[in-house]
């Protein structure tokens, strides 16, 4: 499906990734962890976290296209910072509903921006003694990068530009676009 016109749009939005781009990297992340999790899905759970609340599209999308058992956990996160910058300063605002200790644990983020948020995030969890942990991103913007993240499965890298779409938001709208778009002027 094209993007919609502007005009029933409250911002002008340009497509960077159409909702069948986006489909076929997710068939091949799915692919991937097939592959990477199989075996280790027989030996202890697989739990796959998504980050409140952008990651939810990508993360419905991605576990119909793995082929193993996966639980499904969620952890709400918050940044301090303006609308479009995170400050570095970060909080669990909602926890996992179970522990993850001796878990096959897959972080699924929507963008890594800063590296802030994720860098926190997986510091975190892992004092939790999962028996792995891996993050898997849809997008990352390099430009932006002030902390070393390690990213194991990728979407996307993208230019330094804001994104909205495919669960991202601006000021929590544009979240149900089916593709991912840059918001010009923003
Ligand atoms: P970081 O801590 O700077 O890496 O920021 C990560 C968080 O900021 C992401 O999880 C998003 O929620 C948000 N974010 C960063 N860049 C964008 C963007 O271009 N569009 C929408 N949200 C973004
Ligand atoms: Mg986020």
């Amino acid at each position: 499906m094209p993007a919609p016109s502007p005009h029933v749009l409250n911002d002008p939005i340009e497509e960077l990734i159409s909702a069948s781009a986006i489909a076929k990297r997710i068939a091949e992340l799915g692919a991937q962890l097939t592959a990477d999790y199989t075996e280790l899905a027989k030996t202890a759970d697989v739990v796959a976290i998504g980050v409140l609340k952008g990651s939810v599209l990508f993360l419905a999308d991605l576990v119909r296209e793995v082929h193993f058992p996966i639980l499904l956990e969620f952890i709400g996160i918050s940044s301090y910072g303006d609308a479009t910058k995170s400050s570095g300063v970060v909080q669990i605002t909602q926890d996992l509903s179970r522990p993850i200790a001796d878990k096959h644990v897959i972080v699924i983020e929507d963008i890594v921006d800063t590296g802030h948020t994720v860098h926190y995030l997986m510091e975190n969890l892992r004092t939790r003694q999962p028996a792995s942990l891996k993050l898997c991103s849809l997008l990352h913007k390099p430009e932006r990068s002030e902390r070393e993240v390690t990213i194991d499965y990728l979407g996307f890298t993208i230019p330094n530009k804001y994104v909205v779409g495919y669960g991202l938001d601006m000021a929590q709208k544009y979240r149900n676009l089916p593709y991912i778009g840059h918001v010009t002027g923003a």
